[in-house]
């Protein structure tokens, strides 16, 4: 049932706007405060202004459903043209209203009147057509874009599934198989592959309200029937004759969309698009994703996306700091990162100068980048015209004094301080003035690297994960001496390099590895009293994380860098010590924590290991018991929740959700739990405390809850009810 318009009188309200001389042929009239109405010639256009991004918020589904009927209402108006203004057409819902009571007019209720309508509605798109956007389109009888705009319902990427009659509609349109891969993925396609699988009728060259506005009139002259997606079954029934397809798609998907639950559930939508009639399919939709809002998955997922958004945003940071426009960029050491960074860079588009100790080094370096960039031509990622031109952007040297024009100078030469020092005060000499000088160290003190300078407010810390070219985390480090100009170029740059960047305080390991060292002596300590890798490594993986701390270990050589920082400290580590000793520096060399088949990176338990772990346990004294998974998670998770309550209170952190993005982008944390934080919040503060205040009673004070905690658990209070108490200024300082 379409909506009753007869009732309001539309006719006379539009022909009124006409009469009393504010609305003529193309002169848009205001609907309501965000969409308005023109006609041109016999195509009524209704446009929606909703900036940012025109999401869905209620005045737009209001206005849409009010200029709906007085268009139709108009019979001079044969058909209907639905255009947005700004950068892009509707990019989705307004998620802010998510968790709110709904108000009136429904989307559903705004897309039934679309497709119901009497005269053919064509939507024109722009930009990105998203979630709701799309969804919307879906319901118009025709689908006209430009030639850049791109389609998507990324809803998955929030938990939930789309919820507008997208997984029934889409399906009907394009087929089943990239209905699948665009609702359980989240993948977006653009308009050449829109129009092939039937998602769009044209694309539009010029104009694209005129280009809306002439196909308008054009199908409107043709004596047909319009088109309504929920009639269309070509592409159901052939879906209907290939059984395997579900199940195959859904194995396609596994390891990327372990642990989450909307995938599997987008794939039962659209199953259900096959199976079933239209309105009860869009009945099952409606229950599936109403299961979705209320998981906690979504909540952690939809929480997640506001939080990375945040953290982009630094207090009392004017959003007018000058930024240093970065043309040029040099990078000293053509090692792991210095190499990584450095593609990061020349993908940007930004040439690099890159430094070097000594030629054999250099040309390693330079061989591995070639290597790397080769390895995604292979995959089709780029072409090898391409892979040349990246490679030409990188210019290699033995000289600093190359540096002078580079607009950022990036160290990333051995960790010693020392060395460290040296360098920066090279750079000090040949960076021009105005540069940005950054450090990429792991955990040397920013502050004393910025003194080697003359110019320490220009130095900041950036934090790249290895390897840089893939990871997204950037930890920005504010020294206490660095400029608001400096923190803000970083952030720049971070994102301008495709990262993203979280402002970090100097601390030893500052966010992310700080909380890991945590983990990792909580992890060493269940291997003495019990525990084996392979048990420890499982529980982390099973609770959504790629890897546990003994698989990562092998992979990225930590045996030998821990081993290497204990002959500088002279500590001790029985276990770390044998397997350095015995040459098991992990998987580089097919043993480590595990052991590994050649060719093969999957870690297998090795008996010798374990009996390195058993004596270690005799001569800790200790009686090795069975632990339980529970056990190793909680003693693995808590004291990183801790060390975060802690990293808070020193203001190393800005906020709980800094430290959550940090997490995934940086460690894979998986996003249906959020991150550390707010894990905490789901577990409850005041349960964490009192686990912590027990194994403190057991094991000594390593498990003492930060003062944070303890407050925040006694006043019942959440991190995500966190607010900004601290100045940004108070951050690494
Ligand atoms: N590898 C990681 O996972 C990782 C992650 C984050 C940060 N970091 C940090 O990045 C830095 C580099 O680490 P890496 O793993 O790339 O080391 P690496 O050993 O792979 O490379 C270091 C490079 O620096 C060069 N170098 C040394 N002294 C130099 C000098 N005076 N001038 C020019 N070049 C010089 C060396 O020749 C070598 O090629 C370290 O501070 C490290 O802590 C490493």
């Amino acid at each position: 049932m379409g909506p009753n318009w007869t009732g309001h009188h539309p006719r006379a309200a539009w022909r009124g706007l006409l009469n009393d001389g504010k609305v003529g042929e193309h002169m848009q009239t205001k609907v309501n405060d965000v969409v308005s109405l023109e006609r041109r010639g016999n195509v009524a256009v209704i446009s929606i202004d909703n900036p940012p991004v025109n999401a869905l918020s209620h005045p737009v589904r209001e206005g849409l459903l009010a200029s709906l009927r007085y268009a139709i209402a108009d019979e001079d108006a044969r058909a209907i043209v639905l255009v947005c203004a700004g950068r892009t057409f509707v990019a989705g819902a307004d998620i802010s209203e998510f968790d709110k009571p709904p108000q009136p007019p429904s989307l559903h209720e705004s897309l039934d009147a679309i497709e119901v309508s009497p005269r053919p509605v064509v939507a024109a798109i722009h930009g990105t057509a998203l979630g709701g956007g799309l969804e919307l389109a879906l319901a118009c009888h025709y689908r006209v874009a430009v030639g850049s705009a791109r389609f998507g319902l990324p809803e998955v990427n929030l938990g939930i599934i789309p919820g507008a009659g997208g997984t029934q509609r889409l399906p009907r349109l394009v087929g089943v198989n990239t209905a699948l891969h665009m609702i359980a993925t989240g993948a977006m396609i653009g308009a050449t592959e829109a129009l092939q699988s039937g998602l769009i009728d044209q694309i539009v060259e010029g104009d694209l309200t005129e280009g809306g506005v002439a196909f308008a009139r054009q199908v409107s002259a043709e004596p047909r029937q319009h088109p309504r997606v929920r009639d269309r079954d070509e592409k159901l029934a052939e879906a209907r004759a290939e059984p395997h397809l579900f199940d195959d798609f859904r194995a396609s998907i596994a390891r990327k969309s372990r642990g989450f639950l909307a995938p599997g559930v987008a794939v039962t939508a659209v199953e259900a698009a096959v199976n079933l009639p239209f309105d009860a399919g869009i009945a099952r939709e409606r229950q599936l994703i109403a299961e979705l809002l209320q998981s906690e998955q979504s909540k952690a997922q939809r929480y997640f996306f506001f939080a990375e958004r945040k953290s982009a945003k630094i207090p009392g940071l004017a959003a007018d700091t000058p930024v240093v426009n970065v043309s040029r960029a040099a990078v000293i050491g053509a090692g792991t990162m210095g190499g990584g960074i450095s593609m990061v860079l020349a993908n940007a588009g930004i040439p690099v100068t890159l430094v070097e100790q000594n030629a054999e080094n250099l040309e390693r370096g330079l061989g591995v980048m070639r290597k790397n960039w080769e390895a995604t031509a292979a995959r089709g990622g780029l072409s090898q015209g391409q892979v040349e031109e990246r490679l030409a952007r990188i210019t290699p040297t033995l000289n600093f004094e190359d540096i002078a024009d580079a607009d950022l100078v990036i160290e990333a030469v051995y960790e010693q301080l020392k060395l460290k020092k040296d360098v920066f005060a090279q750079v000090d000499r040949y960076a021009k003035q105005g540069a940005l000088l950054a450090t990429n160290t792991s955990g040397l003190d920013v502050n004393q690297i910025a003194l080697a300078t003359a110019r320490p407010e220009r130095v900041v810390g950036m934090h790249f994960f290895s390897p840089a070219n893939v990871m997204k985390l950037l930890e920005v480090v504010r020294g206490d001496r660095s400029s608001d100009t400096a923190i803000a170029s970083a952030m720049n740059m971070g994102k301008k390099m495709g990262k993203v960047p979280v402002l970090v305080g100097v601390c030893e390991g500052f966010v992310g590895n700080r909380m890991l060292a945590a983990r990792g002596k909580q992890a060493d300590r269940l291997l003495l009293e019990g525990a084996l890798p392979h048990q420890v490594d499982r529980v982390m993986f099973d609770f959504g994380l790629p890897m546990g701390p003994y698989a990562m270990a092998d992979l990225a050589a930590g045996i030998e860098l821990r081993w290497r920082r204990r002959q500088e400290t002279g500590e001790m580590d029985f276990i770390g010590d044998r397997l350095a000793e015995l040459g098991r520096f992990g998987q580089k060399v097919g043993k480590g924590y595990y052991r590994y088949e050649p060719n093969s990176r999957a870690p297998l338990p090795d008996p010798e290991v374990e009996e390195i772990i058993r004596e270690a346990s005799r001569r800790e004294g200790l009686q090795r018991r069975d632990i339980s998974d529970q056990e190793i998670l909680e003693r693995l998770v808590y004291p990183m929740i801790n060390e975060g309550a802690r990293i808070l209170e020193d203001g190393v952190a800005i906020r709980p959700g800094d430290i959550d993005v940090i997490w995934v982008y940086g460690y894979g944390w998986p996003t249906y739990r959020g991150g550390p934080m707010f894990y905490a919040d789901s577990v409850g503060l005041a349960q964490i405390r009192d686990r912590l205040v027990a194994l403190q009673a057991q094991h000594g004070d390593f498990f003492r809850p930060a003062a944070l905690l303890e407050r925040m658990a006694r006043e019942g209070r959440r991190f995500q009810e966190w607010e900004q108490t601290r100045s940004a200024a108070t951050v690494g300082s």
